[in-house]
Parts: structure tokens; C-alpha cells; sequence
């Protein structure tokens, strides 16, 4: 009887024995896996004079904490010294276009290890009083970085006020600038439910979206409408090309960016000359929220806040069709001017 307990007590242990050295194998190869996604190999700082140095992967993931810590205003001069850190100016700017999937943009660009980017709208060159406070108060706006990083700022604004294309390159005439853009007339509602939202939170009344992007007395679509006239996104390029050339533009599709997220990355990275380090693993699909969310590392991922994917009020179809005739010879200027064809109806 006892020899039998014996027995099935070192059968217990064996296989207890099994299942804790099992799930030690497994952390091992997941975490090598996860080595293996998050690469270890240096990257090029292609940027500027510092175009030969060379950073260690790894070495600037573990500074990113750190750089999170400067953003919450935790650090001390001492440690910004120490590491080198400065605020610089942006490299890349995403000019537009409003919900167009901005914010998406440039949160998925920060997973780059070389990508730092601005928070905050700024509104530096679209706010005469803030562009009054000069190209210094801008940059200390910036947020910490390495000298081999990019900082990138996102304000949609720039997109389609008049004064900013001037004021962008007399700042940096070889900037790069990225334009997101979705098809017209689906931006142009998610223009209106942004508003609209704005006004049912404040318990004010507001007009459908019929009535404001159809003018009543001629049956013809309201250019004065601005959720219009913001979708008409090549009379807006037209001014920037004044000033850059097409081959500073970057134009990102915002429809595919929502569905299938890293290829439309991996152009940007491209565009911007950096290595590829955004993978598969640090986007993933969250049922949920519908949408992609980032994964940043084994524990920090997020999703972007429930302002970005607001159901839209349904729309007259009627309406619909007209906006979208009215937008198509536009649209078709577009894609010659881009030389990216974006198979919107
Ligand atoms: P909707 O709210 O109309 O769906 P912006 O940041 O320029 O304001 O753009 C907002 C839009 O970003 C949203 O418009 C949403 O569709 C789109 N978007 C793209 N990728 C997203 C993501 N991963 N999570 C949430 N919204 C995303």
C-alpha cells in the first residue's frame, strides 16, 4: 500500500516536473521569437550629418523609457545631458488631411525606434499668434530625442490653411511631408460627425449633413461647405506645390491604413529612408474597438482613443452618389498629379 502511494507520488512530481520545465521552454523560445520581431541589428541614422553613426537597436528601446520619463517632465537636466537628448525641429511633418487618419499615422510611426514623435497638435504654422512666438518656441514644443532620431509632428490643419506652405519652407525648404487621405465624401462625414459630436455635447442642435453639403436653392453640393471643400484635396495640394516639389510628398491611403495597416507603413518607412522595423507583430486587430491596435513590446500596447472610429449618421444615398460625382474629376486630378491611383468611386 505504501509502496503504491509512493508510486503515484513520484508520478505526480514527474509530471509536474514536466509541465514546469515545458513552460520554462516555451517563455524561452517566445521570448526569443519576440527577439527575433524587435530586431537587434544596427540601424543607419540616414539623417543629416550624422549619417554614418549608427545606433544599437536595443540600446535605443531601452532609451525610449526613458524618453517616455522626459515627456512626463520626469528627468532631470542632469540625465538630459548625460544621454545627449535634444528637442529638434521635425523632419517629416503630417500636414493632413483632418480625419483622415492622422493621429492613427503617427501613432503607428512612433512604434519606429528612430521616430519620435510631438503629442500635441501644435499648430505652430497655422496660428498666427503661436508663429508669432518664433521657429524657438516650435522646437522647444519638440519632444526629446536622440540626434539619430526623427521627430515627427502632426497637425491636419496645416493641410488646408493658406499661409502654412510659405511658413513651412522657410523653415526647412527639404522637409518631408505626409498627406493621409481617405475617400471624400466618407472623410467629409466623419468631418461632420466629429462636429456634430462636438454640438450634442454641448446640447446644441445642429443641421444634417444633407442639408449642409447640399445647397437647398440650387440642388447642387455646397462648395462653401467646409467638410467640402477640405475633401477636395487637390486644389489644396495645388498651393503646397508652389513651394515643394511632388517628390516631398508622401500621400498615405487612410482607408487602407484602417484595414490593412503595415504595408501602407512600410511605404512611409521607405519615404522617410529608414530601415524597416515595423512588423506584424506590433499591430494587431482588436475585435472590439474594429480596429488595429499597436504593440509597442510584450507589455505595453495600446488602442487609440474612442474619439477615433465614431459610428457615422447614416446619409441619404442620393447624397451620397452626388458628392461622390462632384468629387470624382478632382479625385482623378489627384492621382495624376500624386501618381497614386486610390480606386475611389
Ligand atoms: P472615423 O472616426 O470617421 O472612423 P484623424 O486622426 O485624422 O482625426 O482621423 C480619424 C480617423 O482615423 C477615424 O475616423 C478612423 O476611421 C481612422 N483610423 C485609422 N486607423 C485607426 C485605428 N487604428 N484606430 C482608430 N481609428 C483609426
Amino acid at each position: 500500500m505504501l509502496f503504491k502511494q509512493q508510486a503515484l507520488l513520484r508520478q505526480k512530481l514527474f509530471v509536474l516536473g514536466s509541465l514546469a520545465i515545458g513552460s520554462l521552454l516555451y517563455l524561452v523560445a517566445r521570448v526569443g521569437s519576440l527577439d527575433r520581431l524587435q530586431p537587434i541589428c544596427p540601424i543607419e541614422g540616414r539623417f543629416g550629418a550624422r549619417s554614418q553613426a549608427e545606433i544599437p537597436l536595443r540600446a535605443l528601446q531601452f532609451k525610449r523609457g526613458l524618453l517616455h520619463e522626459f515627456r512626463k517632465g520626469n528627468a532631470t537636466k542632469e540625465q538630459i545631458r548625460l544621454h545627449n537628448l535634444v528637442q529638434q525641429l521635425p523632419k517629416a511633418i503630417i500636414i493632413g488631411v483632418r480625419k483622415g487618419g492622422t493621429r492613427a499615422l503617427l501613432e503607428m510611426l512612433n512604434l519606429h525606434p528612430a521616430v519620435v514623435k510631438a503629442s500635441q497638435e501644435i499648430h505652430f504654422f497655422d496660428n498666427d499668434e503661436n508663429y508669432a512666438k518664433g521657429i524657438e518656441w516650435y522646437r522647444k514644443k519638440m519632444p526629446f530625442s536622440y540626434p539619430q532620431q526623427i521627430t515627427i509632428e502632426k497637425s491636419p490643419a496645416y493641410f488646408i490653411t493658406e499661409e502654412v506652405p510659405e511658413r513651412i519652407y522657410k523653415m526647412n525648404s527639404s522637409i518631408k511631408l505626409l498627406i493621409i487621405v481617405r475617400e471624400p465624401t466618407t472623410r467629409a462625414i466623419s468631418d461632420y460627425t466629429q462636429v456634430l459630436e462636438g454640438k450634442e455635447r454641448k446640447n446644441k442642435t445642429y443641421y444634417k449633413f444633407e442639408k449642409l453639403a447640399i445647397d437647398s436653392n440650387t440642388c447642387e453640393v455646397n462648395t462653401k461647405y467646409k467638410a467640402v471643400r477640405t475633401s477636395i484635396y487637390t486644389k489644396h495640394l495645388e498651393r503646397w506645390l508652389k513651394y515643394f516639389p511632388i517628390e516631398q510628398f508622401h500621400i498615405v491611403d487612410g482607408d487602407r491604413l484602417i484595414t490593412e495597416p503595415l504595408p501602407e507603413l512600410q511605404l512611409v518607412e521607405k519615404f522617410l529612408n529608414l530601415p524597416p522595423r515595423i512588423s506584424q507583430y506590433n499591430l494587431y486587430f482588436n475585435a472590439t474597438r474594429g480596429f488595429y491596435c499597436l504593440r509597442f513590446n510584450i507589455v505595453f500596447n495600446k488602442c487609440l482613443a474612442g474619439s477615433k472610429g465614431r459610428i457615422h449618421p447614416e446619409v441619404d444615398p442620393s447624397v451620397i452618389t452626388k458628392l461622390r460625382k462632384f468629387f470624382h474629376p478632382f479625385n482623378q486630378k489627384f492621382y495624376q498629379i500624386t501618381g497614386r491611383t486610390l480606386n475611389w468611386p
